[in-house]
């Protein structure tokens, strides 16, 4: 790529066959966070498209569980709230809920009513689409408490799986697999 920050990242992720299930190849982005000035060069990546991107972002939402890795730390460069999309009886108080399908089962999310203000512009940050599943979700639980998604932020796409059709609006992903 023209970015060394993502070729490092490029050769860090790590691929296991069949995990969970047979059949997933699943990709692995921990090994990132093992090497601190890969995964710095990451969070700088996704920061700068956002700033680029979305100039006027007024927050992130990131997604249980490993959005939970890099949203924060996005939303503390670009000084704009962070917001949790938790999955099902975890967070507190008033919600609402989307039941959606993954590439190896399903799942339901939970996300705060007054978690973001009318209109509040934000992006929803992953580590992967899959199959959009989970993403469709999260733009759904914006829309329903009122902000609006400007895009989906992803370190990976797995291409074949066409999750970026199943998404009202833009997606981007720095690192795409077949
Ligand atoms: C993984 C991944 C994405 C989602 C993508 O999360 O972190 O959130 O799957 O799949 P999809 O595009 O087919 O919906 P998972 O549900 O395994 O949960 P985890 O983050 O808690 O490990
Ligand atoms: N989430 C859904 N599909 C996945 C995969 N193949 N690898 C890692 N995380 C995933």
């Amino acid at each position: 790529s023209t970015d060394k920050r993502l070729d490092r990242v490029k050769e860090t992720v790590a691929a296991i066959p069949d995990f969970p299930k047979k059949g997933i190849l699943f990709r692995d982005l921990f090994p990132v966070l093992t090497f601190p000035d890969v995964f710095k060069g990451l969070i700088s990546l996704m920061s700068e498209y956002v700033k680029d991107a979305h100039p006027d972002c007024e927050g992130i939402i990131g997604l249980e569980s490993r959005g939970f890795l890099y949203g924060p730390m996005i939303a503390q460069e670009l000084n704009v709230p962070f917001v949790p999309v938790r999955k099902k009886g975890k967070l507190p108080g008033e919600l609402v809920q989307v039941t959606y399908q993954l590439e190896y089962g399903t799942d339901t999310f939970e996300m705060q009513k007054n978690s973001l203000k009318p209109g509040q512009k934000v992006v929803i940050v992953d580590d992967l689409l899959a199959t959009g599943g989970t993403m469709a979700a999260a733009v759904e639980l914006v829309q329903q408490v009122g902000g609006i998604a400007q895009c989906g932020l992803v370190v990976i796409e797995l291409v074949d799986l066409k999750g970026r059709e199943k998404i009202q609006g833009t997606v981007k992903s720095f690192l795409q697999y077949s």
